[in-house]
């Protein structure tokens, strides 16, 4: 008897032993395909994506043969492409200080013109390993940071999931994390150009993300507007060199390549503890920075209030929340899960449909193939409340306003709608009918066809 318990207590130590190496199998595998990322084999990039992710997708041209020096390649480019020539006679790396080599177009690209390169930030580490050092810990940090930019687009289910030509723009703005021109352009490369506001809005702006918005319309933004042009912005980010912040100011202060160490509400997409050990740690490197400005108590109680209005903002979301999944329980929504289409890369959706409601029941499921009441709740978990959430931390009192007013309509029209379903859910059980079935005209819709070939 004894024996045979001591046999079964192998069964799943094997098991074990056998799973972890099949699960590490299976995800090199599905990192083998033509695309990149834990989809790889589900998609086929675009020839843009070699500038956007040369690491994974760039190849050399091959139409100019030889090996150059540096000043070959200037010669030459000077007629090929004068504005990159003109950009890099402008930059430091064309005259560098202190008795430094200069730096040619073949430091970055190679020498060789058939199997030239573009460079990755490990190309820029070689020279400013400082820089590169710090970019890279930022994965310290997890999600979201410039560092795992690309990896989380390209792991994003809706990105695989979704017809190329709405995705494609994408990995144009999470390219932050596999060059380093997205702060300081090419082929100038200029500190100062990226310690300004409008280095960040490229890709901070926008519904989800209106930090342009937000800084612009805040005390900070508007000094900068009115006296920016006059300020000296060769100084370096540091206490007394400026009057008033600047994006960079905060999230990279001291000039560090890290923008996820400070965090605490992240995203705002979800609900987190603000008064964690990490999160006071956080805070308090907050308000020292505030503090090269604002009185330390102060600038505490402005970080309080952000956290005040998150509170507010989430008894809104819960509350639409708890509406929609009672709507589910009872079977109401429409059209329910199972008759629209399954999302393509989820294999559970289509053994077991059910609608996914909130951050932790899957972030991308919400995005699309939804009803129309939940497409509602979508529009105010990600667009109202994420700007509520910036106005609060960029201190834009009108955005905060308008997102949560934006937020009590919803909630309003939510509990319409699903009063609505309600009563039509009661009229069909007392008809003993149901609705048209929609699953003919959603399973295999237009759109729906478009998804299913070309993903
Ligand atoms: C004899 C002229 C000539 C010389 C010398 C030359 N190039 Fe080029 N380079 C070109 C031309 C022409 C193209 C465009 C090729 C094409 O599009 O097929 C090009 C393209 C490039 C590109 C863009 C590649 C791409 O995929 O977009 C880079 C980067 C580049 N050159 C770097 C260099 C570097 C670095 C050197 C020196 C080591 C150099 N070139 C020397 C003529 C030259
Ligand atoms: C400090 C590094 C660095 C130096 C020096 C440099 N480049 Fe580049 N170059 C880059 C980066 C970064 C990109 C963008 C790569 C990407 O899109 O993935 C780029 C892109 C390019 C491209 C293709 C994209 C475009 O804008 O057309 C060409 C062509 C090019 N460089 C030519 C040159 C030439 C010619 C020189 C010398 C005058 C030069 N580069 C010097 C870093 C450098
Ligand atoms: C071969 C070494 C080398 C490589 C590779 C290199 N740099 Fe530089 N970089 C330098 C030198 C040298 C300077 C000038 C520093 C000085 O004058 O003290 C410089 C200066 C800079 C500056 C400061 C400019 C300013 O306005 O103060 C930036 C920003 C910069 N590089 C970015 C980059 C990026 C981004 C890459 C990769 C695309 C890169 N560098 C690749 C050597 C390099
Ligand atoms: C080329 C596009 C691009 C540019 C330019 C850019 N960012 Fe970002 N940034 C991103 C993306 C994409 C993410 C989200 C990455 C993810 O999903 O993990 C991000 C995330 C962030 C975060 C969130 C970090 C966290 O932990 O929550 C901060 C802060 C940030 N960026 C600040 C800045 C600042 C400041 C600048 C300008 C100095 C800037 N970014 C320039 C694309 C960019
Ligand atoms: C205009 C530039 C831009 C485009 C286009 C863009 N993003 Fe982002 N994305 C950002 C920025 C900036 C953030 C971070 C915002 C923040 O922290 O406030 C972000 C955040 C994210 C996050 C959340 C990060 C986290 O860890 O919670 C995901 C996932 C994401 N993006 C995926 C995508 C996918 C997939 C696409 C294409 C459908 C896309 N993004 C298109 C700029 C962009
Ligand atoms: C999110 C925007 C952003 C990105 C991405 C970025 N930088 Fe910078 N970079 C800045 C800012 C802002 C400064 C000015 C810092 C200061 O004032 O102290 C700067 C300054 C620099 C300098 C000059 C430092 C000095 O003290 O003169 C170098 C070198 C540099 N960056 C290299 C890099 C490298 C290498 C990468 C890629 C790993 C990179 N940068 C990516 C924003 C960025
Ligand atoms: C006065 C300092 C300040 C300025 C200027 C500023 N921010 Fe912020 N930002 C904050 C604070 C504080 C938060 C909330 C931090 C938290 O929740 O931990 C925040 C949040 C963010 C976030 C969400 C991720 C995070 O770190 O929490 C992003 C992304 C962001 N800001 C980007 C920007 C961009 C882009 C600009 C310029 C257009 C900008 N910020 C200007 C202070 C600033
Ligand atoms: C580089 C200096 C500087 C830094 C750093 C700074 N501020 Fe400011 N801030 C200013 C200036 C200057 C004003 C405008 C003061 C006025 O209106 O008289 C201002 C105004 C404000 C206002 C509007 C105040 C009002 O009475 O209307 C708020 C809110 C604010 N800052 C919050 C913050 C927070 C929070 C931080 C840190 C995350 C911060 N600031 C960091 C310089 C700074």
């Amino acid at each position: 008897m004894s024996r045979k318990r001591v046999r079964y207590i192998w069964i799943p130590l094997i098991i074990v032993l056998i799973a972890i190496p099949a699960g590490f199998f299976y995800v090199d595998w599905s990192k083998g395909g033509s695309g990149a990322g834990l989809y790889s084999r589900k998609w086929v990039p675009e020839a843009v994506f070699a500038y956007w992710n040369p690491d994974d997708f760039y190849r050399s041209v091959d139409s100019v043969m030889g090996e150059f020096e540096g000043e070959q390649c200037i010669s030459c480019h000077e007629a090929v492409t004068p504005g990159i020539v003109k950009d890099w006679r402008a930059s430091r790396h064309s005259r560098p200080g202190d008795g430094k080599d200069t730096v040619y177009c073949s430091a970055c690209h190679g020498n060789n013109h058939q199997e030239l390169h573009l460079p990755t930030p490990e190309v820029c580490g070689g020279c400013h390993s400082t820089q590169h050092a710090q970019f890279v810990d930022e994965k310290r940090f997890g999600f979201p940071s410039h560092a795992l930019a690309m990896e989380r687009a390209l792991d994003a289910e809706h990105f695989v999931d979704k017809p190329k030509a709405e995705v494609t723009a994408c990995l144009n703005c999470h390219s932050v994390a596999s060059k380093c021109d997205s702060c300081h352009t090419r082929h100038r490369f200029n500190a100062a150009e990226a310690r300004r506001p409008e280095a960040c809005i490229t890709c901070h702006s926008g519904p989800p993300h209106p930090d342009d918005e937000t800084y612009f319309a805040s005390a900070h933004g508007q000094l900068y507007l009115a006296e920016g042009e006059r300020w000296d912005w060769s100084k370096p980010l540091r206490k007394g060199n400026y009057k008033a912040p600047t994006c960079a100011y905060c999230h990279m202060d001291q000039g560090r390549h890290q923008v996820a160490d400070k965090s605490m509400w992240k995203f705002g997409i979800k609900q987190i503890n603000p008064l964690t050990s990490g999160n006071e740690v956080k805070r308090k490197q907050w308000v020292a920075l505030c503090s090269d400005c604002h009185e330390e108590d102060w600038s505490r109680q402005q970080l309080a209030g952000l956290d005040a209005e998150r509170r507010q903002a989430w008894s809104k979301l819960y509350a639409a929340e708890g509406i929609l999944k009672q709507l589910r329980a009872d079977g109401l929504l429409y059209p329910a899960a199972g008759e629209r289409p399954p999302y393509p890369n989820d294999w559970l959706d289509s053994i077991r449909p059910r609608a996914r409601i909130g951050f932790f029941e899957g972030q991308a499921s919400a995005f699309y193939n939804v009803s129309p009441i939940e497409r509602d709740y979508f529009e105010m978990w990600y667009f109202d409340n994420l700007g509520a959430y910036k106005g609060a931390a960029h201190g834009d009192a009108g955005f905060v306003l308008r997102g949560h007013e934006a937020m009590d309509q919803a909630l309003v029209a939510i509990e319409a709608a699903a009063a609505k379903l309600r009563r039509l859910g009661e009229m069909e059980k007392k008809a003993q009918a149901r609705r048209p079935d929609p699953a003919a005209l959603w399973l295999s819709g237009e759109y729906t066809e478009f998804n299913r070939e070309r993903n």
